[in-house]
Protein backbone atom coordinates (compact mmCIF):
# COMPACT_ATOMS: atom_id res chain seq x y z
CA UNK A 1 0.00 0.00 0.00
CA UNK A 2 1.30 3.57 -0.96
CA UNK A 3 1.74 5.61 1.96
CA UNK A 4 1.84 9.77 2.47
CA UNK A 5 4.03 11.82 4.20
CA UNK A 6 1.63 14.71 5.40
CA UNK A 7 3.35 17.83 6.33
CA UNK A 8 1.40 19.39 9.15
CA UNK A 9 0.32 22.82 8.17
CA UNK A 10 2.40 25.89 9.06
CA UNK A 11 0.30 27.72 12.12
CA UNK A 12 -0.73 31.19 11.15
CA UNK A 13 2.49 32.12 13.79
CA UNK A 14 4.82 30.61 11.46
CA UNK A 15 2.91 32.04 8.45
CA UNK A 16 3.11 35.54 9.54
CA UNK A 17 7.01 35.19 10.33
CA UNK A 18 7.22 34.14 13.85
CA UNK A 19 7.76 36.28 17.29
CA UNK A 20 10.13 38.36 15.12
CA UNK A 21 7.50 40.01 12.79
CA UNK A 22 4.84 40.21 15.62
CA UNK A 23 7.62 42.57 17.40
CA UNK A 24 7.96 44.43 14.34
CA UNK A 25 4.17 44.95 13.96
CA UNK A 26 3.22 45.49 17.74
CA UNK A 27 6.37 48.22 17.92
CA UNK A 28 4.66 49.84 14.79
CA UNK A 29 1.36 49.44 16.76
CA UNK A 30 2.66 51.33 19.71
CA UNK A 31 4.82 53.63 17.72
CA UNK A 32 1.28 54.68 15.33
CA UNK A 33 -0.25 54.87 18.82
CA UNK A 34 1.91 57.57 20.76
CA UNK A 35 2.63 59.65 17.28
CA UNK A 36 -0.99 60.07 15.20
CA UNK A 37 -3.28 62.13 16.70
CA UNK A 38 -5.68 59.66 15.08
CA UNK A 39 -4.89 57.50 18.09
CA UNK A 40 -4.93 60.11 21.00
CA UNK A 41 -7.63 58.67 23.07
CA UNK A 42 -6.53 55.28 22.41
CA UNK A 43 -2.84 56.61 24.07
CA UNK A 44 -4.21 58.39 26.54
CA UNK A 45 -6.03 55.55 28.15
CA UNK A 46 -3.17 53.79 28.37
CA UNK A 47 0.16 54.00 30.73
CA UNK A 48 2.49 56.57 30.33
CA UNK A 49 4.90 53.86 29.48
CA UNK A 50 4.04 51.46 27.15
CA UNK A 51 7.06 49.32 27.19
CA UNK A 52 5.78 46.45 29.40
CA UNK A 53 2.44 46.63 26.30
CA UNK A 54 4.72 46.42 23.90
CA UNK A 55 6.63 43.44 25.68
CA UNK A 56 3.01 41.87 26.48
CA UNK A 57 1.14 42.25 23.05
CA UNK A 58 3.43 40.36 20.93
CA UNK A 59 3.86 37.49 23.64
CA UNK A 60 0.29 37.08 23.23
CA UNK A 61 -0.23 37.05 20.00
CA UNK A 62 2.57 34.94 19.45
CA UNK A 63 0.61 31.95 22.21
CA UNK A 64 -2.81 32.85 20.17
CA UNK A 65 -1.53 32.34 16.66
CA UNK A 66 -0.23 28.76 17.10
CA UNK A 67 3.32 29.97 18.79
CA UNK A 68 5.38 29.62 21.76
CA UNK A 69 2.88 29.95 24.97
CA UNK A 70 5.31 32.12 27.14
CA UNK A 71 2.34 35.04 27.65
CA UNK A 72 -0.27 31.95 28.45
CA UNK A 73 1.89 30.42 30.70
CA UNK A 74 2.72 33.74 33.06
CA UNK A 75 -0.65 34.90 33.51
CA UNK A 76 -2.74 31.28 33.67
CA UNK A 77 -6.85 31.86 33.21
CA UNK A 78 -6.61 35.04 31.53
CA UNK A 79 -9.44 36.50 29.74
CA UNK A 80 -8.23 39.15 26.99
CA UNK A 81 -11.92 39.99 27.08
CA UNK A 82 -12.91 40.17 30.37
CA UNK A 83 -9.62 41.76 31.13
CA UNK A 84 -10.37 44.61 28.94
CA UNK A 85 -14.30 45.35 31.13
CA UNK A 86 -13.25 47.63 33.55
CA UNK A 87 -11.69 49.63 31.10
CA UNK A 88 -14.91 51.12 29.40
CA UNK A 89 -14.00 50.26 25.74
CA UNK A 90 -16.83 52.19 23.23
CA UNK A 91 -16.66 52.04 19.35
CA UNK A 92 -14.66 54.72 19.30
CA UNK A 93 -11.67 53.57 21.28
CA UNK A 94 -12.52 49.72 19.84
CA UNK A 95 -12.19 51.16 16.10
CA UNK A 96 -8.99 52.96 16.77
CA UNK A 97 -7.26 50.13 18.39
CA UNK A 98 -8.37 47.98 14.95
CA UNK A 99 -7.82 50.94 12.56
CA UNK A 100 -3.80 50.93 13.99
CA UNK A 101 -3.70 47.45 13.90
CA UNK A 102 -4.49 47.32 10.64
CA UNK A 103 -2.35 50.26 9.53
CA UNK A 104 0.81 48.47 11.33
CA UNK A 105 0.24 44.95 10.13
CA UNK A 106 -0.07 46.93 6.43
CA UNK A 107 3.50 49.12 6.77
CA UNK A 108 5.06 46.09 8.05
CA UNK A 109 3.45 44.00 5.45
CA UNK A 110 4.34 40.35 6.03
CA UNK A 111 5.23 38.33 2.92
CA UNK A 112 2.16 36.02 3.41
CA UNK A 113 -0.23 38.53 2.67
CA UNK A 114 -3.53 36.26 2.73
CA UNK A 115 -2.58 35.80 6.22
CA UNK A 116 -1.44 39.48 6.82
CA UNK A 117 -4.89 40.46 5.59
CA UNK A 118 -6.68 37.37 8.03
CA UNK A 119 -4.78 38.59 11.10
CA UNK A 120 -5.87 42.04 10.79
CA UNK A 121 -9.31 40.72 10.00
CA UNK A 122 -9.56 38.78 12.77
CA UNK A 123 -8.03 41.34 15.57
CA UNK A 124 -10.64 43.79 13.66
CA UNK A 125 -13.25 41.47 14.93
CA UNK A 126 -11.57 40.85 18.76
CA UNK A 127 -11.46 44.65 19.12
CA UNK A 128 -15.00 45.44 17.75
CA UNK A 129 -16.35 43.07 20.02
CA UNK A 130 -14.42 44.36 23.13
CA UNK A 131 -16.76 47.68 22.70
CA UNK A 132 -19.44 48.23 25.13
CA UNK A 133 -21.21 51.09 23.77
C1 LIG B 1 -10.80 47.31 21.74
C2 LIG B 1 -9.86 48.21 21.93
C3 LIG B 1 -8.82 48.05 23.03
C4 LIG B 1 -8.51 48.98 23.96
C5 LIG B 1 -9.14 50.35 24.09
C6 LIG B 1 -7.48 48.40 24.82
C7 LIG B 1 -6.91 49.01 25.92
C8 LIG B 1 -6.05 48.43 26.81
C9 LIG B 1 -5.56 49.04 28.03
C10 LIG B 1 -5.96 50.42 28.53
C11 LIG B 1 -4.72 48.16 28.61
C12 LIG B 1 -3.95 48.36 29.93
C13 LIG B 1 -2.52 48.71 29.58
C14 LIG B 1 -1.97 49.92 30.26
O1 LIG B 1 -2.48 50.35 31.30
O2 LIG B 1 -0.99 50.49 29.74
C15 LIG B 1 -4.66 46.99 27.77
C16 LIG B 1 -3.89 45.88 28.02
C17 LIG B 1 -3.70 44.86 27.13
N1 LIG B 1 -4.38 44.68 25.95
FE1 LIG B 1 -5.78 45.90 25.18
N2 LIG B 1 -7.18 47.16 24.37
C18 LIG B 1 -7.98 46.89 23.28
C19 LIG B 1 -7.98 45.75 22.53
C20 LIG B 1 -7.09 44.72 22.67
C21 LIG B 1 -7.02 43.55 21.84
C22 LIG B 1 -7.98 43.27 20.66
C23 LIG B 1 -5.98 42.79 22.30
C24 LIG B 1 -5.46 41.49 21.80
C25 LIG B 1 -5.51 41.09 20.56
C26 LIG B 1 -5.40 43.47 23.41
C27 LIG B 1 -4.31 43.04 24.14
C28 LIG B 1 -3.89 43.57 25.34
C29 LIG B 1 -2.83 42.99 26.16
C30 LIG B 1 -2.01 41.75 25.83
C31 LIG B 1 -2.74 43.78 27.29
C32 LIG B 1 -1.77 43.59 28.45
C33 LIG B 1 -2.32 42.52 29.32
C34 LIG B 1 -1.27 41.90 30.20
O3 LIG B 1 -0.27 41.39 29.66
O4 LIG B 1 -1.47 41.89 31.42
N3 LIG B 1 -6.09 44.64 23.62
N4 LIG B 1 -5.48 47.18 26.69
Amino acid sequence: MATTTETPAASPYDRIGGLAALRRITDRFYDLMETDPAFAALRAMHAPDLTPMRESLPLFLAGWSGGPRTWWDANPGKCMVSMHAPFGINRELAGQWADAMRRAIADISPGDTAIADALADVLDRMARGMAKA
